[in-house]
């Protein structure tokens, strides 16, 4: 197979020669590159960019569904969200972890957001407005979730697959438990009805434009395809969740605000109506409905934590300083 980094071989140096020749054959081979095997250095950058607004967007996906702890309808509803909410904070922390063994410390990844360097997804950016938003999210939000990430367990970065299996597990339980109160409130009263309608149609875009610009403005997806990272691109993707949302709403009796939705029996894919990239390229400028709100709580939450970092430095010297004497 030709080499993923064509025209760089001249510029090597022997040693990297063979890291890069191991590199490609790992990758021809559709098996895996593990934190020590020698990386090209746009292969590690491309997996700390993509880890690290994965891991923010798990951590700043937590404010939407933590808006709506103190109010979810019933004690059961309280403690089921505080557990999906909680799984956010372990997902943010498994892929921090990940992008670690890439030789990019989290301090640096949150300072990183903080100093609004980083991006994290466009969908955490929207309000949620009422309780079936929780509804909405669950089933839209991690359903897209799912659909984008099922695939990563299979990227060829091997801490990054991995951490990737037990998240998809989650984000699953997280897409029926949001069904689940879609389906609640699709057959309650008239009110809740229209509570759950309005949620859909209100996530129904923001989550199509989770998997990305249209592929042909989507300047990452040809090398991260080529490199085994991703393995679909963003149109295929999104193209995968709407034939799964368009059954999935017969069943909870509502409707999709969307009505170009159909089949294309000759390119296999289900097509949708127009999406607004205008409102996309917004919302990663800044300008979404909560973007100021999520950064200014994301940063108050860390100077908060200060001194939680603070005692645990001071914990694991102290453990050192033991081990040391011993
Ligand atoms: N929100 C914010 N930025 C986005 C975006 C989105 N929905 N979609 C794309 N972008 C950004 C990209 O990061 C890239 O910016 P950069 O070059 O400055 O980093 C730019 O737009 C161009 O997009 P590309 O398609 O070229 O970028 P990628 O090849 O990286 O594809 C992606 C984008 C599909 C989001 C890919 O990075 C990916 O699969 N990431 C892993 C999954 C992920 O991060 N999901 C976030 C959702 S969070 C979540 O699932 C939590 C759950 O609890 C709901």
């Amino acid at each position: 197979m030709a080499s993923q980094n064509e025209g760089l071989h001249a510029v090597l140096s022997e040693e990297e020669q063979a890291g890069q020749a191991y590199f490609d054959k790992i990758i021809a081979e559709d098996s895996r590159i593990e934190p020590r095997d020698w990386m090209p250095e746009s292969y590690r950058k491309t997996l700390v960019r993509q880890i690290g607004q994965h891991a923010h967007s798990e951590i700043i996906g937590m404010q939407p569904e933590a808006n709506w702890i103190t109010r979810a309808p019933s004690l059961k509803r309280k403690a089921i969200l505080m557990a999906k909410v909680q799984d956010e904070a372990g997902h943010g922390l498994y892929l921090y972890s990940a992008a670690e063994t890439l030789g990019t410390p989290r301090d640096k990844m949150t300072e990183d957001l903080i100093a609004g360097k980083a991006r994290y997804s466009s969908i955490f950016n929207y309000p949620t407005v009422t309780w079936a938003d929780m509804g909405a999210i669950g089933w839209m939000v991690d359903g897209a979730a799912i659909c984008n990430q099922v695939p990563l367990c299979r990227a060829s970065y091997g801490p990054y697959g991995r951490a990737m299996v037990r998240i998809c597990k989650e984000e699953s339980f997280h897409q029926r438990q949001g069904f689940e109160i879609l389906l609640e409130l699709a057959n309650g009263t008239p009110e809740q009805r229209a509570m759950a309608q309005d949620a859909v149609n209100r996530w129904y875009a923001p989550s199509l434009m989770m998997f990305g610009p249209p592929d042909e403005d989507s300047p990452n997806s040809k090398q991260s395809m080529a490199w085994n990272i991703k393995r679909f691109s963003n149109d295929e993707l999104r193209s995968r969740f709407v034939g799964m949302l368009v059954e999935q709403v017969k069943v909870l009796g509502l409707e999709l605000p969307d009505d170009q939705i159909s089949y294309n029996e000759d390119t296999k894919q289900w097509e949708h109506g127009p999406l607004d990239w205008e409102e996309f390229k917004d919302v990663l400028k800044g300008k979404g409905p909560c973007n100021a709100q999520r950064m200014e709580r994301r940063r108050a939450a860390h100077e908060d934590g200060a001194w939680v970092r603070e005692a645990a430095a001071a914990y694991a010297d102290k453990q050192a300083q033991k081990a040391e004497v011993a």
